[in-house]
């Protein structure tokens, strides 16, 4: 993807360099865009630098192959992207002013536009800055709003630039395809945490990573999420609906309660297959040298929600092996009924449980079987949701 990054005249600017470098990472190309107010915050040099791309500061800065510059930057990318917007740039887009370069792009360019503000809150709250919102968002611009927190003006209140990642997701969003509109899915991430005392509890690895990238790629499609995730999974910097839960119980209530209203449900969640018998309403105090630890069955989640099923539900479920992988994932694929299974060796160190990629075989119900080689968590989430489109439009 080619992003033109617009950068105006506000203190984030700086985070421009980390965000060229998320982009850079995903394979995406930046060209730089900055104001004459932003040339205040950050370098020329830096951003060339760090982009590897030509920074644009001026408006009349040359003709460069007899291309008049900002027609020919608005035809090359595929978005243009400005983070951090002022209240100023927000204003010039709103009222069509073109008295700089990038507010001459922002007219010339007919692609998808997001907007990441930042600013005062005073400013970010001011009936000018809300109404000139609104038109850019009745344009169809997309608005990644600020958060709250402390801010350059050593005050408190809602106007610092949104979190990074958040703004990458929004301009992927801006791009893809919306294929899962109208779709709903469940999705379960994460460990679940059986107490045994107040303080203790039994859990596993998972980290949660795969689960919440299947919910990113459901997002980044138009598809609605309900997530469902364990405590010590990372925060989802995209807008889903998130819920969170401790115990395999909780997450059965959670899934049962969700399920009826969902098209599709992926159980990527590393469930608890056992709990304590009974848990100690006090610390268990070191009395003794031993200790004996009594564990019933949890509800098999899938297994209850293939017998629920309605509807024509999407039910996936995810194996993890450390031994006769393929075995195993066949017998869970038939035994909770489900329409593929994604087996994954949780042995190896470099893929699955706390790593950021993973390796998987997809085993569908018809006997067929796909193999996706070693890629980062986020690649995966689009592989399997792409299996998932194929079932569906069987
Ligand atoms: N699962 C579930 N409810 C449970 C345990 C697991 O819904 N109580 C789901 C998992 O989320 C996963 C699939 O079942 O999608 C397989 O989980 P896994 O831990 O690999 O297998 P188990 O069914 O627990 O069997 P075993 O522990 O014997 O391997």
């Amino acid at each position: 993807m080619k992003i033109g990054l617009g950068i105006t005249g506000c203190i984030a600017a700086y985070k421009s360099v980390e965000l060229i470098r998320l982009f850079q990472k995903r394979g995406d190309e930046v060209f730089p865009i900055i104001t004459q107010n932003g040339l205040n915050f950050i370098t020329e040099l830096t951003l060339s630098s760090i982009s590897g791309n030509k920074t644009t500061t001026e408006m009349f800065s040359g003709v460069e192959n007899w291309d008049v510059k900002h027609i020919s930057l608005a035809r090359k990318i595929d978005v243009l992207l400005v983070a951090p917007a002022t209240a100023n740039i927000i204003a010039k887009f709103a009222n069509g002013i073109a008295d700089d370069f990038l507010s001459t792009l922002y007219l010339s360019f007919e692609g998808k536009v997001v907007i990441a503000p930042a600013m005062n809150k005073s400013m970010w709250s001011h009936p000018a800055t809300k109404r000139n919102v609104e038109i850019l968002k009745e344009r169809g611009n997309i608005i990644v709003n600020p958060e709250s927190g402390y801010l350059a003006c050593k005050e408190e209140g809602e106007g610092r630039l949104a979190d990074l990642e958040k703004i990458l997701n929004y301009t992927y969003h801006a791009l893809r395809e919306k294929d899962f509109k109208g779709k709903r899915a469940i999705i379960t991430a994460g460990a679940t945490r059986e107490f045994i005392d107040p303080i203790r509890f039994i859990t596993n690895r998972s980290s949660g990573k795969m689960g919440i990238s299947l919910a990113r790629e459901f997002w980044l499609r138009g598809g609605e999420v309900i997530l469902i995730k364990g405590k010590n999974t990372p925060d989802v910097k995209f807008d889903i609906e998130v819920i969170e839960c401790e115990s395999a119980e909780d997450m059965f209530k959670k899934t049962v309660e969700n399920f009826s209203r969902c098209d599709i449900c992926i159980m990527a969640a590393a469930v608890s297959d056992y709990t304590p018998l009974r848990r100690e309403s006090e610390k268990i105090k070191k009395n003794s040298e031993t200790l004996n630890l009594k564990l019933k069955r949890t509800t098999d989640i899938l297994k209850e929600l293939s017998k629920i099923k309605k509807k024509n539900q999407i039910l996936i479920g995810f194996a993890a092996e450390t031994e006769n992988l393929k075995t195993n994932a066949q017998k869970k694929l038939k035994s909770k009924n489900l329409d593929f299974i994604v087996l994954n060796d949780v042995k190896r160190k470099d893929i699955g449980f706390e790593s950021d990629e993973n390796e998987i075989s997809i085993l569908f119900k018809d006997g067929r079987e796909k193999f996706f080689k070693k890629s980062k968590k986020e690649i995966i989430a689009k592989y399997i949701v792409d299996e998932i489109k194929n079932i569906g439009e069987k």
